[in-house]
């Protein structure tokens, strides 16, 4: 995995060493509306953000790829990640401090990260499951060129009656 600098905003791979700034980062109450928890201590992430370090699910057939978003005034303000499967498919998933939202960076992050994954890890899909409530990451999506996927084509992708899955195939020249 490399940095990725946009000139904007950089995502660097993320490693243990992120688990202190980025637990504060996580306990924005705004990031749950939607769906998951705040991590309960820093020593929980920590472990956690170590043990996603082997970049590898257990049975070693995805990559599961983690980058945090740090400003270039250093302060770090969310993740993007992919976990990237056998044959070219990506899942994707983002979180923005909530102070930061609406100005597009969400975008631009993850705009960098696609590049990356073309560029570097052969991806040659993205899909993304996401809360059929949560306008926001919708609107992103759409942004970003994401379509509903077709019934039944939800992929590898387990979701759940209130979710959604969005794909964009990419061309690569
Ligand atoms: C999902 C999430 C990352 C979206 O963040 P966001 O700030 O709305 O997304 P963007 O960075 O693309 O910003 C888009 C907004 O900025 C505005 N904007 C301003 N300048 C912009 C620019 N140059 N480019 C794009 N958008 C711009 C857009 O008009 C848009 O406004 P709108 O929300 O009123 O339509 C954020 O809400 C989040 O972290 N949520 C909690 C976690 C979560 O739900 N993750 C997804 C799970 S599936």
């Amino acid at each position: 995995m490399r940095v990725v600098d946009t000139g904007r905003l950089r995502l660097e791979p993320q490693t243990a060493a992120h688990a202190e700034a980025m637990f504060a980062v996580l306990g924005d109450p705004a990031l749950y509306e939607h769906e998951n928890e705040p991590p309960s201590s820093v020593e929980w992430l920590r472990a956690r953000f170590g043990r996603l370090a082997s970049r590898r699910s257990a049975d070693g057939r995805e990559q599961w790829l983690n980058w945090v978003i740090r400003l270039p005034t250093g302060e770090l303000i969310g993740y993007v990640q992919a976990t990237v499967r056998p044959g070219g498919g990506a899942a994707i998933a983002y979180v923005l401090s909530s102070a930061y939202w609406g100005r597009g960076i969400a975008q631009q992050a993850v705009e960098a990260m696609i590049a990356e994954l073309v560029e570097h890890h052969e991806v040659r899909s993205l899909s993304a499951v996401l809360k059929r409530r949560n306008v926001r990451s919708l609107r992103l999506l759409e942004r970003l060129g994401f379509a509903p996927a077709s019934p039944g084509h939800d992929g590898e992708d387990r979701v759940e009656p209130d979710e959604l899955v969005m794909r964009r195939e990419l061309r690569v020249t």
